[in-house]
């Protein structure tokens, strides 16, 4: 028997209070979303595959400033939040990262993004390969991700160059898997997929969230946990 994917087994536990609460959270609303969209640019008139779309906030987002955008999420609870909040105006599918994305075309996508979601998969090769496919040449692929130096100095048994899969208690969501990986593994199958690095960002918070939480940014400043990165297809 297959092993449901980690993140559908995590995010149908947690979804609920995930959803109601990320949107107004410092870390993401005032750090990783500001960071991550700074990276996607202009959209009105394109085609966005937003990949673990979550609640929907980033398919909303990118929608009123004008794009078509297709979703998909593996958790059932979150499509339910997603679907919530943008009814026909999104078309969304239960979908793994790691598999074949039967509903989409060949050089579909002007652009995909991937916002803090890539952790829940133990290999990103299948991630990447399905993301150059399903891209237009020329095409972007926009992604946030836990920093690795910042998991690995939480967790720094065993090697680094391996990956792993880690268990946390967040004060929010409880307890949380997922894996770390070392920049090699985020880095080096991008080029094996056919995708090249454009832009690569060690994220700060916001002004806002200084204000708001001005212990955290002093640790956020020292010590970042997002990376965002902006690739192409060749
Ligand atoms: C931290 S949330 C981010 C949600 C959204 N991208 C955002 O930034 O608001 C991670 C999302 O990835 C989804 N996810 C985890 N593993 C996945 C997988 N293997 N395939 C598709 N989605 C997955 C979860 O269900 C969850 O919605």
């Amino acid at each position: 028997m297959t092993r449901e994917p980690i993140g559908q087994t995590t995010y149908n536990r947690i979804g609920d209070r995930f959803a109601d609460e990320v949107d107004t959270r410092p870390y993401n609303a005032l750090f990783e979303r500001p960071a991550t969209l700074a990276l996607v640019g202009e959209v009105a008139g394109k085609h966005i595959l937003d990949m673990g779309c979550g609640n929907g906030w980033y398919s909303e987002t990118l929608r009123d400033r004008g794009a078509t955008v297709v979703g998909f999420d593996v958790s059932e609870t979150m499509l339910y939040r997603a679907k919530e909040r943008l009814g026909k105006t999104v078309p969304l599918f239960h979908q793994s990262l790691d598999r074949t994305y039967d509903f989409a075309h060949d050089a579909e996508f002007d652009l995909a993004i991937a916002p803090l979601c890539l952790s829940y998969v133990p290999d990103l090769r299948p991630v990447y390969h399905e993301v150059a496919r399903v891209l237009k040449p020329g095409g972007a692929f926009v992604f946030s991700t836990h920093h690795p130096a910042n998991d690995y100095s939480r967790h720094s048994e065993g090697d680094y160059h391996e990956t792993r899969l880690l268990t946390e208690r967040w004060s929010w969501l409880g307890e949380m898997q997922f894996y770390r990986r070392p920049l090699q593994e985020i880095l080096d199958p991008l080029w094996e997929a056919g995708l090249i690095l454009e832009r690569f960002v060690e994220a700060i918070p916001t002004e806002e969230f200084a204000r708001l939480q001005p212990e955290s940014f002093a640790k956020e400043k020292r010590s970042p946990s997002f990376v965002c990165l902006r690739v192409l297809r060749r």
